[in-house]
């Protein structure tokens, strides 16, 4: 399994010392929030998406790691998307825009009694790319949704970072359900602005696209 190095800070106060495979972003330091889902911040955080690492190869079908400087502290859902990267543009120096995110992994809640969300107090982030995902290069990016006060509009809180990942040894599948960031999300879905605490919902709709699976 290939893990993306010293990667993303996803939540509290933490210096990263070095970024291998993740684009570090204005700010990181003190590691606040996106909160607006309409700004540009919300594909890969704060000044990252003309920022650029090194790209590393990631076997078709294989198992990559996301590492967190510290575990994720806040209730929500973790996400992962993929965007090709154009002709005539690298990983390093593609901004990502356009209608060209397909989610690949998502961690929801579970129900009962109260609400749990799997991805609290992890570090590490594994998901496996998919095999049918075309060889090439991709941009990646994790993403925390931080609910504990998403009640109001605005209100949750979005720790991103963005990867650069070269797939190899890929098949002939045909991503769907594409999104843009910013686009993908309102500041009103219902992934988005709730209350997670009372009245106990009984379901959650993850925010963004259906998984692609390949
Ligand atoms: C991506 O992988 C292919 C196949 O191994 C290789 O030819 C190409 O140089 C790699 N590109 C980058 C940017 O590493």
């Amino acid at each position: 399994m290939k893990v993306l190095t010293s990667l993303v800070v996803l939540v509290s106060a933490v210096k990263a010392h070095y970024w291998k495979n993740v684009r570090q972003w204005t700010g990181y330091q003190s590691n606040g929030p996106v909160t607006s889902v309409s700004s540009l911040d919300i594909r890969c955080n704060v000044g990252a998406s003309t920022k650029s690492v090194s790209t590393i190869d990631v076997a078709a079908g294989s198992t990559l790691g996301f590492t967190a400087k510290s575990s994720i502290s806040h209730p929500g859902p973790l996400l992962v998307y993929l965007a090709k990267v154009p002709e005539g543009k690298t990983a390093a120096n593609w901004d990502g825009s356009g209608n060209v995110w397909f989610k690949i992994y998502e961690i929801g809640p579970k129900f009962g009694g109260s609400l749990s969300w799997p991805a609290m107090g992890q570090t590490n982030i594994n998901f496996k790319i998919p095999s049918a995902t075309p060889s090439g290069e991709y941009l990646v990016r994790v993403e925390s949704i931080a609910l504990h006060s998403a009640s109001g509009a605005n209100g949750a809180q979005f720790y991103i970072s963005c990867g650069q990942i070269n797939v190899t040894g890929g098949g002939s599948g045909k991503p769907t359900d594409l999104v843009a960031f910013p686009g993908a999300y309102k500041s009103s879905d219902p992934g988005i602005m709730l209350n997670i605490y009372y009245p106990v919902p009984t379901s959650y709709a993850m925010p963004g696209p259906a998984v692609w699976s390949g």
